[in-house]
């Protein structure tokens, strides 16, 4: 049977129209706007396709869009200035500093230095330990769209094997440790893995976020089971254009599994959505209001 193919743009569309709808409330009831601050240090071409992305997002969620250009050649200093700023910012709720940063930057130390309440990302070392101790936390993304998404074919994951493909600070541990707080049986697998094929076919849910372009062939799938595929890889295709590949071989794996996320049109969209789930979540709690309750 052919796999239920995850539709991550509907469902992120939906999200993020379900987000609208709780902002507007919140302006008409409260004169909130939430507003998130999005930092593009120099010019990489895929962070600027991402950053224009989100900025789109901010604006048709009725947040405020808070953008700001730094030129390729900024200090680490003025870096730092400014999320000092930021973060000092009552309109302000969101802060997303673009990585890769030049190599002048320690994206560590700008990381750190954000305000955890307004760290969207969920990459400050105290947002870290708080989704690793079990705590409320905000969550990175990727991550967070990830789980969403394999929620929809499989409500509780709890008891499932779960082998995740990467061990990133971005994707591969922090959707290790969502899938841990969804009570599934985690395993974490990277480039040092022994029979990596053999310890997949285990999975009921198996994350791929290698960065690898269809690493994940199909007689690496248990039939059945729920692949979620992170991968935005861009590979040549006919006629000298680039075509968006996931991690994972989607057409012979389609055939395997029992759901699946394409690419494009999978996790990529729900990150989007998490990020101003991520910015109405963190302006509620600056402002002592309840957190939206409508994500799960
Ligand atoms: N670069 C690639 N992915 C991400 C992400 O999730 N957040 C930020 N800030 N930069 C990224």
């Amino acid at each position: 049977m052919a796999a239920t193919i995850i539709d991550g743009k509907t469902i992120a569309a939906n999200l993020r129209k379900t987000i609208a709808a709780e902002v507007a409330g919140l302006n008409a009831k409260h004169g909130l706007k939430p507003g998130l601050a999005v930092v593009l240090v120099g010019q990489n071409p895929a962070s600027e396709v991402y950053v224009r992305s989100k900025s789109k997002a901010v604006v048709e969620a009725g947040m405020m869009p808070i953008d700001h250009k730094l030129p390729e050649t900024t200090s680490e200093k003025d870096l730092l200035a400014l999320i000092g700023k930021l973060n000092a910012d009552p309109a302000v709720s969101g802060i997303l500093v673009q990585l890769p940063l030049p190599p002048q930057i320690d994206s560590q130390k700008v990381i750190a230095a954000i305000d955890p309440a307004k760290d969207v990302d969920g990459f400050h070392p105290v947002n870290v330990g708080r989704l690793s101790s079990g705590l409320s936390s905000l969550v990175p993304c990727t991550p967070f769209g990830s789980v969403l998404l394999a929620k929809t074919v499989k409500p509780s994951l709890a008891g499932l094997d779960a082998v995740v493909i990467g061990r990133s600070n971005i994707v591969g541990k922090p959707v290790a440790q969502l899938l841990l707080a969804e009570n599934a049986t985690v395993t974490v697998a990277h480039s040092k893995t022994r029979d990596l094929p053999g310890l997949c076919r285990r999975a009921d849910i198996l994350v791929a976020a290698i960065g690898r372009p269809e690493f994940v062939k199909a007689d690496w799938i248990k039939p059945g089971a729920t692949v979620i595929d992170v991968g935005i890889n861009r590979v040549a295709g006919e006629g000298g254009k680039n075509r968006i590949v996931g991690d994972v071989a989607y057409d012979e794996a389609a055939k395997v599994a029992g759901a699946i996320t394409p690419v494009p049109g999978g996790v990529g969209p729900m990150t989007i959505a998490c990020l101003i789930l991520n910015t109405l979540k963190a302006a509620c709690a600056q402002n002592g209001l309840p957190e939206p309750q409508f994500q799960d």
